[in-house]
């Protein structure tokens, strides 16, 4: 799993998922714009951080709360005023998920940062929200910290009857030395990449 002391980094950077550059940008906008992509009604942002999904989601009536481990977080994505309420709440903690009756669940690159057990359990209790159409999304990194896409599939089959993912972006070597035009060509292809040799993906389930 990944490890990081995130309401010191919210409070020293301030919300600085709205200002990535480079490699980070590009990919993090796909992220964003892929877990945006068609939602509605009511949308429970999971670990919200500094609000930055929120700028992706098209549909104007839509109802978006939130909550992430970090005040700070909380704070800087309450600014926005787009969100109905935000509160300091955890992934794992079932009642997070029930102070409405949510149609979407969305996870932007959090799930990472709980023990394989944990997350295990976390899709168990998920299994339970999206029973009668609802849909849960989450991106994911894929690397040797975390168990890796093949892993995921055989973790969440048994859990939900629906499982789909998608590439965000594939890894692309020396990113940084790279011009924005390189860059963009390098991104374009990357994007492309099957899920099993994803840098990151994107995760869709329901029931
Ligand atoms: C990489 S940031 C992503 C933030 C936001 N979802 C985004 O994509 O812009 C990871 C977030 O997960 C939150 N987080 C990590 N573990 C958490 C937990 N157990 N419960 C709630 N939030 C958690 C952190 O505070 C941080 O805001």
């Amino acid at each position: 799993m990944y490890t990081k002391d995130f309401d010191a980094e919210y409070r020293e950077k301030g919300a600085y998922h709205h200002t990535l550059a480079g490699f980070s940008r590009l990919w993090y906008e796909r992220n964003y714009r892929l877990l945006a992509d068609g939602l509605h009604g009511k949308i429970l942002d999971v670990a919200c951080g500094d609000g930055r999904l929120a700028d992706y989601i098209r549909d104007k009536d839509a109802v978006i709360d939130g909550f992430d481990a970090s005040g700070h977080a909380v704070g800087l994505a309450r600014q926005k005023k787009v969100y109905r309420d935000l509160w300091v709440g955890d992934i794992t903690d079932p009642a997070a998920y029930t102070r409405d009756t949510y149609d979407f669940f969305v996870c932007s690159l959090s799930l990472q940062y709980l023990a394989e057990p944990a997350l295990v359990r976390h899709f168990n209790d998920m299994k339970r929200l999206v029973a009668g159409g609802r849909v849960y999304r989450f991106t994911f990194p894929n690397t040797e910290l975390v168990p890796k896409a093949e892993t995921m599939r055989a973790i969440l089959r048994p859990v939900f009857s629906r499982v789909d993912m998608v590439t965000v972006t594939g890894f692309i070597k020396d990113a940084g030395a790279m011009d924005a035009k390189k860059l963009a060509g390098n991104f374009n292809k990357a994007k492309n990449d099957p899920v099993e040799k994803s840098y990151h993906y994107m995760v869709t389930v329901s029931d």
